[in-house]
C-alpha cells in the first residue's frame, strides 16, 4: 500500500518529539549519507533538505558538509522548529515537496528516510533533476523491498517499497549514478509491544489508517512471538548518490 499525505503528515508530526531518540537506523543512514557525500565533495553553494522531520540529516550535514544556503522542507510545519535549532539562518518550507514552487537552483539535494513515502518516485525525481545545477548532487535514502519482512509476513502491511535494482532503472533515466550502497540492519526487542511502540515513535504507524484493536494487538504480538522468538525487526536501507549530467 502507499498512505495518502495526510495519514503520513499526522503520523510524523505525532512522534517527532520522540524521532530522533528511537530513530536508530535513520540516524545511521544520514551519517552513511553526509560521509559518503563529504568523500565526493564538501563545499556547496545551495542545499535543499526534503522531509528534513527532526532534523536527523541536518545535523550531520553541518558536521560534515560547508556551504551557503539551507533551504529545507518538511510535510509538517513542526519540523521548522527542529531544523532551525541546527542551522538558525536556514529557510524553511513547509508542505509537500511535490507542490512547492521553489524560485532557485540548488547544488545539491538531500533527503535520509523519505522517498519511500512518495508514491511517484520518477515525477520526485524529474523535479529534483530541474531543481539542480549542472553538475549538481541528489543524495537520498531509502529502503528496500524487504524492509520490514516480518511485519509484512505477519500482518500484510507493507509499503510499496521498490526494490534497489528498481531504484537504480528510474534514477539512471535522469541522473548519472556514483554512489549507490545497499544493507541490512536488525533490530531486537524484548516485548512485541516495544516493536509497535518503535514504528509509533519513528511515524511507521501510517502504514494503517486506522489503529490497530486491543483484539488485534494482542492477536498480532502472538503472532510475532510465534513467528519471530527473537522479536527481530528487519531493516533494508539503501543509499543513493547521483549527479545531474547535462542533457
Ligand atoms: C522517516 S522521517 C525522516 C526524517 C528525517 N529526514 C531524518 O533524517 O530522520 C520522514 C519525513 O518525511 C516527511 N515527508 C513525508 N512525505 C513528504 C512530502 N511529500 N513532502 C515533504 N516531506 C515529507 C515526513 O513528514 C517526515 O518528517
Amino acid at each position: 500500500m502507499q498512505a495518502d499525505t495526510k495519514t503520513i503528515k499526522k503520523s510524523f508530526a505525532k512522534s517527532i518529539d520522540k524521532y530522533s531518540e528511537h530513530a536508530v537506523v535513520q540516524n545511521l543512514t544520514a551519517k552513511i549519507l553526509a560521509t559518503e557525500i563529504a568523500k565526493i565533495e564538501t563545499d556547496f553553494k545551495t542545499v535543499l533538505e526534503i522531509g528534513a522531520g527532526a532534523g536527523v540529516l541536518t545535523e550531520q550535514v553541518r558536521e560534515k558538509l560547508c556551504f551557503e544556503t539551507f533551504f529545507a522542507n518538511d510535510l509538517t510545519e513542526k519540523s521548522e522548529k527542529y531544523v532551525k535549532k541546527i542551522l538558525p539562518s536556514s529557510k524553511f518550507f513547509a508542505g509537500d515537496f511535490r507542490r512547492i514552487n521553489f524560485r532557485q537552483k540548488f547544488d545539491l539535494i538531500i533527503s535520509n528516510a523519505v522517498f519511500q513515502w512518495f508514491d511517484n518516485p520518477e515525477k520526485v525525481f524529474s523535479m529534483c533533476k530541474n531543481l539542480l545545477n549542472p553538475n549538481g548532487i541528489l543524495a537520498f535514502t531509502t529502503f528496500d523491498k524487504d524492509n520490514f519482512s516480518e511485519l509484512k509476513n505477519i500482518t500484510g502491511l507493507t509499503l510499496d517499497y521498490k526494490t534497489a535494482d528498481e531504484w537504480k532503472v528510474l534514477l539512471g533515466k535522469d541522473f548519472e549514478i556514483i554512489f549507490d550502497h545497499g544493507f541490512e540492519h536488525v533490530l531486537y526487542f524484548d516485548n512485541p509491544l516495544e516493536i509497535l511502540a518503535h514504528l509509533k515513535n519513528t511515524g511507521v504507524n501510517s502504514l494503517s489508517e486506522k489503529p490497530f484493536s486491543v483484539l488485534q494487538v494482542k492477536k498480532l504480538c502472538e503472532n510475532y512471538r510465534h513467528a519471530y522468538p527473537d522479536l527481530r525487526l528487519t531493516y533494508k536501507p539503501l543509499v543513493f548518490i547521483v549527479r545531474n549530467t547535462a542533457d
